[in-house]
This record gives C-alpha cells, sequence and structure tokens, in this order.
C-alpha cells in the first residue's frame, strides 16, 4: 500500500467488525497485527484452569503470572498458546467470553499484558493494535488513533451473523449481552473503554468493511504525511 511505519490504535466496543478491519488494514500495509483481545482471553483461560474464582483479584493475578502466554502478531495466521496449548478456539467460546470482563478488570492482571504489548509493539517497524485501552493507555504516542464504534442493533446483528443466529429473541438477547459487556468494559475504574481525545471516530454503521478499511487506510497514510 506505502511504506507504512508506526502505530495504528483501533479501540472501540465489541462486534464493530474492529478484529477483521485490523486485520484487513495490517495486510494492507503490510504491518504486524497485534490482538490484545486475544491476550486479555488466554489469560483467562489460565485463570479458568488455575480453578481460581473470579473474585479473587489476587488469585487471577498470580494465575495469569504463572502462565506462559504466547500471542502471534502475524494478520495472516492466530497465534494463541497457553503453557503451550493451542487455544485460539477456546479463547472464542462462551465460557471465556463470559470471564474475560472480571479478569481484565484486575489492575495487576492489565500491568502485566500491558508490558508484553508494548515489548511486542516495540519490536515492530509497522504495527496495527486492537484493543479497548491502546490510544489511551498503551500507546498515548500512537501514529494513528482510531476509535471504532457502530450502533448496537448493527452489532448484535453482526454478532448474531458469526454465531449463525437468526432468531429474534435470541438476537435481543446477544444485544443484551453486548451491552452488559460494553457497561462493564467502560466503567471499570482501571483503563475504561473510551474514545482518545486525539482518536479519530469512525461509526461503521451503514458501511460495509471494506469502506471501513479503506477509511482507516486514509487516516493511516494522512497521519505519516501521506498524499
Ligand atoms: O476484543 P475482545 O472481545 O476479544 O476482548 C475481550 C475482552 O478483553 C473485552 O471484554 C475487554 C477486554 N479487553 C481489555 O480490557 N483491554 C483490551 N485492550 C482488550 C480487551
Amino acid at each position: 500500500e506505502f511504506g507504512f511505519r508506526g502505530q495504528v490504535t483501533l479501540d472501540g466496543p465489541s462486534g464493530t467488525g474492529k478484529s477483521s478491519v485490523a486485520r484487513a488494514v495490517a495486510t494492507r500495509l503490510g504491518a504486524d497485527y497485534l490482538d490484545t483481545g486475544a491476550m486479555y482471553r488466554a489469560a483467562t483461560v489460565a485463570v479458568l484452569d488455575a480453578g481460581v474464582d473470579l473474585d479473587d483479584a489476587d488469585g487471577i493475578t498470580r494465575a495469569v503470572a504463572a502462565a506462559d502466554i504466547r500471542i502471534g502478531t502475524s494478520a495472516a495466521a492466530e497465534l494463541v498458546l497457553v503453557d503451550g496449548v493451542d487455544v485460539a478456539e477456546r479463547i472464542r467460546g462462551a465460557e471465556v467470553t463470559r470471564a474475560v470482563s472480571p479478569v481484565s478488570a484486575v489492575p495487576a492482571v492489565r500491568r502485566l499484558l500491558v508490558d508484553r504489548q508494548r515489548a511486542l509493539v516495540a519490536a515492530a517497524d509497522a504495527v496495527v493494535v486492537e484493543g479497548r485501552d491502546i490510544g489511551t493507555v498503551v500507546l498515548p504516542d500512537a501514529t494513528c488513533k482510531i476509535y471504532l464504534t457502530a450502533a448496537p442493533e448493527v452489532r448484535a446483528e453482526r454478532r448474531a451473523g458469526q454465531l449463525g443466529v437468526s432468531d429474534p429473541a435470541r438476537i435481543a438477547q446477544i444485544a443484551a449481552d453486548l451491552r452488559r459487556r460494553d457497561e462493564y468494559d467502560s466503567s471499570r475504574a482501571d483503563s475504561p473503554l473510551r474514545p482518545a481525545e486525539d482518536a479519530i471516530v469512525v461509526d461503521s454503521t451503514g458501511l460495509d468493511r471494506e469502506a471501513v478499511v479503506e477509511r482507516v487506510l486514509d487516516l493511516a497514510g494522512t497521519a505519516v504525511g501521506d498524499p
């Protein structure tokens, strides 16, 4: 695309198409890709397998600190290992999705994972990083900060589409779950979900994925002074 060097951050709630946009943008820029949500999900696997209670912040922190969590940084292939076991599929399941918000709300867990995120980013010339707090906390000096949103109904329908669900009552349930998780992620004390002051808000309601990808590529190009 162009010789992009720097960091593109992509934050926002779930169901905005953030991951597929982030992957596509990384591929088009020839950049690395870091899915920080996958890191919190992998940490959650370690917590669940350790049998720690989700109210026990110290136990959660110990379990995460003791686990060997590895995340790949290629947009082409997802790599997520916990203690050498491939958990790329398991982290997308209902059990992990239910437990990930309380795990990611523990400040000591965030400190551990944010340090690793910064180390992975520092090793890359060009990288697209997606999450909730990348522009606000992890990389406040990033080259290009995007906050991706979409109307709640649209997000619920996209999620339902991914899960192959068409029953309106189940779509309403998915919408309620999304709202609950966003509410939790936005109201936690440490690094809540919110746009950075200097982030550009992109609303994907009514846009297809390719249009969002083009918009983000434009913004990344502008940020590095590409005409
Ligand atoms: O993007 P995702 O759905 O895979 O993220 C899973 C959870 O991890 C989400 O509910 C909030 C948390 N998360 C976070 O707290 N900070 C990040 N940078 C990324 C994800």
